[in-house]
């Protein structure tokens, strides 16, 4: 088999979410609303059936099985970076192919590129629009979602390296987007979840994989004074908010 070349962040992100797979799906309650988001989304600017799909990052299938069971694709093929998720949408895609879309071979005169929750950990944006931009057939249909600069603010703002290197706001987006595409719909909305302390809320990263940049070390000190900043900070009524800023973009090529 051939071995699948990765830098440094891309591996350290590799790991982080294989770690978190088996608990990520029933973990991550806030990328299945944003997936099934994505999907209404799409589906009010898709009038026929889709005939080759492609997906990105899909992970352990959020987004695949609400594209498949909401809408008429033909032929569809997955990606992640880790190829264990080949397993987890074995059943509901045509093909899977594992390692990073930057620099991943993807085929050409595709209908629809799709993506939920996973752009935000690509650097380069706009090489990476463009590139998808190349592999879309005129008409053909991107829709992606990532999260804005607020994403996890609290935990910025308490100094923690957690932070995926492509936060994009909406406004931000449309800069990064090709001519050859039309924005036809962006979207930013917060999504606020809350935790009954820190040990929860830094568990419910670590089921999720989405604190990939992170090479925190926690001491039971540590943990303590995070937990009193925190509180101080942020905490509502004895609990502790999360806040996910995702952006829904859909484009066509013209
Ligand atoms: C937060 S999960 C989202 C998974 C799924 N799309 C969902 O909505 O639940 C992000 C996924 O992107 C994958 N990923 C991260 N960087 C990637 C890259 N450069 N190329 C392909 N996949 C990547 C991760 O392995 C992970 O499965």
């Amino acid at each position: 088999m051939k071995s699948i070349v990765l830098d440094p962040d891309q591996r350290r992100v590799r790991q982080s979410f294989r770690r978190g797979l088996a608990s990520y799906h029933d973990n991550a309650e806030a990328q299945a609303s944003i997936a099934q988001e994505l999907v209404s989304a799409l589906e009010t600017h898709i009038t026929t059936p889709v005939k080759r799909a492609f997906e990105f990052g899909c992970g352990t299938g959020h987004l695949t099985a609400a594209l498949r069971g909401r809408t008429a694709i033909d032929w569809m093929l997955a990606n992640d970076l880790v190829p264990e998720c080949g397993n987890a949408v074995r059943d509901t895609v045509d093909a899977f192919v594992a390692g990073p879309i930057e620099t991943l071979s993807i085929p050409t005169e595709l209908n629809l590129i799709c993506s939920a929750s996973t752009v935000q950990w690509i650097p380069d944006q706009t090489q990476l629009l463009q590139r998808l931009s190349d592999h879309l057939a005129p008409g053909g249909m991107l829709a992606l979602s990532g999260f804005g600069t607020a994403q996890f603010h609290e935990l910025q703002a308490l100094g923690s390296s957690a932070a995926a290197p492509g936060y994009c706001n909406a406004e931000d987006w449309a800069a990064k987007v090709p001519a050859s595409l039309d924005i036809l719909h962006l979207v930013q909305e917060p999504i606020v979840m809350w935790f009954d302390g820190a040990f929860p809320l830094l568990k419910h990263l670590r089921k999720t994989g989405v604190n990939g940049q992170s090479r925190e070390q926690w001491s039971r000190a540590k943990l303590t004074d995070f937990e009193r900043r925190y509180a101080e900070q942020f905490g509502k009524d004895g609990k502790l908010p999360l806040t996910y800023d995702p952006v829904w973009m859909i484009a066509r090529k013209g």
